[in-house]
């Protein structure tokens, strides 16, 4: 069974997302762990309600190496095969990544290369952007930056706002991370230089 970890800050929404699929059977997956760099995120809430494993590793004022040194632990000793990270505000270093590789997932809210970062949302309305949308890709240490596996657009209206637009990127963001999820568990793809060739 694949074994899943999550790792979050925030809302938690596409962690919610991606447990539902899990648990309609539609992800061959199990949520191994899903942890927290703050301990007062509202998806900590959802994930123990759903009586997953929800552990909390505050990062305040920790280098990064150490912190993902704690990190890498807490998924190995869970025996997690898959990282998800579903509004995990930090950049991981490469010693994590090379930990993992290929088996780090990010979902963020445009249609990368444009607007990384944070308030992707807002970025695009200021840009003036007519599409945008959202990205699920594998993660290197650099931001926003790892090769693409899925993208949706969505249009972007004369009368949007930060609310609006993400809203609308949101309900994309819950379809494809899902849908890469599922790629990536079954293999179905092949890598080309930065090319994700799905079959
Ligand atoms: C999403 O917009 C995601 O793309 C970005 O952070 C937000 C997290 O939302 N990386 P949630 O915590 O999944 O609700």
């Amino acid at each position: 069974m694949n074994r899943l970890g999550i790792l979050i800050s925030g809302r938690g929404s596409n962690f919610e997302a991606i447990a539902d699929n899990v648990a309609a059977g539609t992800i061959d997956g199990e949520i191994a762990v899903v942890i927290s760099n703050r301990a007062e995120a509202r998806g900590m809430v959802a994930a123990r309600q759903r009586g997953l494993n929800a552990i909390a590793i505050p990062s305040k004022g920790l280098d990064r190496e150490v912190y993902d040194r704690m990190l890498l632990e807490e998924l190995r000793r869970h025996s997690v095969d898959l990282v998800c990270l579903a509004g995990f505000m930090r950049l991981l270093s490469a010693t994590f990544i090379r930990a993992f590789p290929n088996r780090v997932l990010n979902i963020h809210p445009s249609l990368l290369p444009a607007f990384p970062g944070l308030d992707a949302q807002h970025q695009a309305l200021e840009h003036g952007v007519k599409i945008s949308g959202c990205t699920v890709h594998f993660v290197d240490e650099y931001l926003d930056a790892g090769p693409i596996i899925l993208q949706a657009a969505v249009p972007v209206l004369d009368h949007d706002t930060v609310e609006t637009l993400s809203a609308r990127i949101l309900a994309e963001e819950h379809r494809i991370y899902s849908e890469a999820i599922r790629i990536v568990l079954a293999g179905r793809y092949a890598t080309d230089g930065r090319r994700v060739i799905l079959r």
